[in-house]
């Protein structure tokens, strides 16, 4: 839907153009239009005005239109143009289209078509405009340990790392697959005073549960009958460093007690000696499950929870904080391509588009593999939707209320190709009530091809 307030220039010789394009588009009410007659006066208020759209004719008293176009252009490069022509001069339309004009309407005016075609270039325009505010909210990046994120939620997080700086107590951190929980474990030691001292990873559902207890405590040579030497237990490597305790809720149920006693009591007792060893290590636990669910299907030791849980990290999915996807686009984009050795520029409107509107149900794993899919097929300099492969989104449609062959049925005669496809054209705009960009989306070709077909299967005045 066009913004409200959308200012829009219009650009003819002819005084009734003007006055008859003000009229039809103040009726609308969002619009303001402002009029100029000449190149010199429409250059002067472009000057003046944030414009939205400029509406222009081609053909002004002695001066090109094409010159007008191309400075326009250069001006106000985001500032979609829509060029009025007269009814049949597609050549001059084309010429104008390469020269970058938004699309053109022609003369005399069918208001339909003028009012969906403005529509449409505000909204381009809009999208422009949100696109460059993100892009420009990019040198502000904000990146906490590596941790690359500038929304409001991971803002929090990361000043409640800064709080926990100076403190000793156990953390855990929650939230979807992929939202970064390992990237959080490593920033909580390394802003800590612990930082100079270890960080010791194990993953709970990596390692057998028979091997677990060995790696946590350690063991004496002979302990067991693959016990070849003595080994240290991973809970004593962290000494004086952090012990980060991944897929916590994987920790089977037979080894939590031993855990929550080495937490309680501060000691530990490697298998095989009769000797316990004091630990200082600063726990952290990670898990994309439900722990407190877990707990109560007792599938999880309360008492344990308790004792990790004491400041819980709740990393939000990547859907909830849309505007760290520009950041970490950019982040992966210039990693990715340095590593790939393939220099970009970034990515077009559209593929931004299609990566904010995107769910992420794999989160910023996903985005990361997405950037590296698309960085390695992208030919040109630009990123463009085709490269990153996701399903277009698809906004406004509801389902079809009618079979797909609906519109075959009223007719038992044989059709032609052409009838069919005049016919299924005309199916397609009544289901989605006359919607065309949606329509073009759903036929699988551009807008321009659709008005094409329309015009010369004589639909456009009907559908
Ligand atoms: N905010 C971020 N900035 C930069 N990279 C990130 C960010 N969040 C996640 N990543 C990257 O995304 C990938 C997944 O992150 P990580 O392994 O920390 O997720 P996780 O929450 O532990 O997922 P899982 O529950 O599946 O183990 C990693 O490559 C990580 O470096
Ligand atoms: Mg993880």
């Amino acid at each position: 839907m066009p913004k409200a307030g959308a200012k829009i220039l219009v650009i003819d010789d002819h005084p009734e153009v003007l006055s008859l394009l003000r009229d039809l588009l103040a009726e609308e009410g969002q619009y303001a239009v402002l009029g100029a007659s000449t190149q010199a006066e429409a250059l002067e208020l472009l000057q003046r005005h944030a414009f939205q759209l400029v509406i222009s004719d081609l053909r002004l008293k002695n001066e090109s239109g094409f010159d007008l176009l191309t400075r326009i252009r250069q001006d106000a490069p985001r500032v979609p143009v829509i060029i009025m022509t007269a009814y049949g001069s597609v050549d001059t339309a084309i010429e104008a289209i390469r020269l970058g004009a938004f699309d053109y309407i022609e003369k005399p005016f069918h208001s339909e078509k003028v009012l969906l075609t403005v529509a449409r270039a505000v909204e381009t325009w809009s999208l422009r405009a949100e696109v460059q505010h993100l892009r420009t909210n990019l040198a502000k990046e904000s990146s906490y340990h590596r941790i690359i994120a500038q929304s409001a939620q991971m803002r929090g997080i990361f000043s409640l790392i800064e709080r926990l700086k100076t403190s000793d107590v156990n953390v855990l951190v929650t939230g979807p697959s992929g939202t970064g929980k390992e990237l959080i474990a490593r920033a909580i030691h390394e802003s800590s005073t612990r930082a100079a001292r270890p960080f010791i990873t194990l993953n709970c559902s990596a390692i057998p549960e028979t091997l677990l207890e060995g790696e946590l405590f350690g063991y004496k040579k002979g302990a067991f009958t693959d016990a070849k030497a003595d080994k240290k237990g991973l809970l004593a490597e962290a000494e004086g460093g952090t012990f980060f305790m991944d897929e916590i809720a994987d920790l089977p149920l037979s080894l939590q007690p031993k855990l929550l006693r080495a937490i309680q009591q501060r000691e530990i007792r490697a298998l095989g000696s009769n000797i316990s060893q004091t630990i200082n290590a600063r726990l952290i636990a990670a898990t994309n499950q439900d722990l407190k669910k877990m707990v109560s299907e007792k599938r999880f030791r309360e008492d344990l929870f308790y004792r990790l849980n004491v400041v819980n990290l709740e990393l939000p999915a990547l859907q909830e904080r849309r505007e760290d996807i520009p950041l970490l686009v950019r982040h992966f984009l210039d990693k990715i391509s340095a590593r790939f050795q393939k220099p970009f520029k970034g990515l077009s409107d559209e593929a931004m588009h299609l990566l904010l509107s995107h769910s992420w149900p794999g989160n910023v794993r996903e985005l990361e593999n997405t950037m590296e899919r698309a960085v390695a097929l992208a030919e040109g300099e630009w990123v463009t939707p085709a490269d990153l492969n996701l399903p277009e989104p698809f906004s406004g449609a509801k389902p079809f209320s009618g079979n797909r062959f609906d519109f075959l049925r009223e007719n038992s005669q044989p059709m032609t190709l052409e009838e069919m496809e005049r016919a299924y054209i005309l199916w397609v705009l009544q289901e989605v009530q006359n919607n065309r960009s949606l329509a073009a989306r759903l036929l699988g070709v551009d807008r321009k091809t659709l008005y094409n077909k329309l015009a010369e299967y004589k639909l456009s005045e009907s559908a």
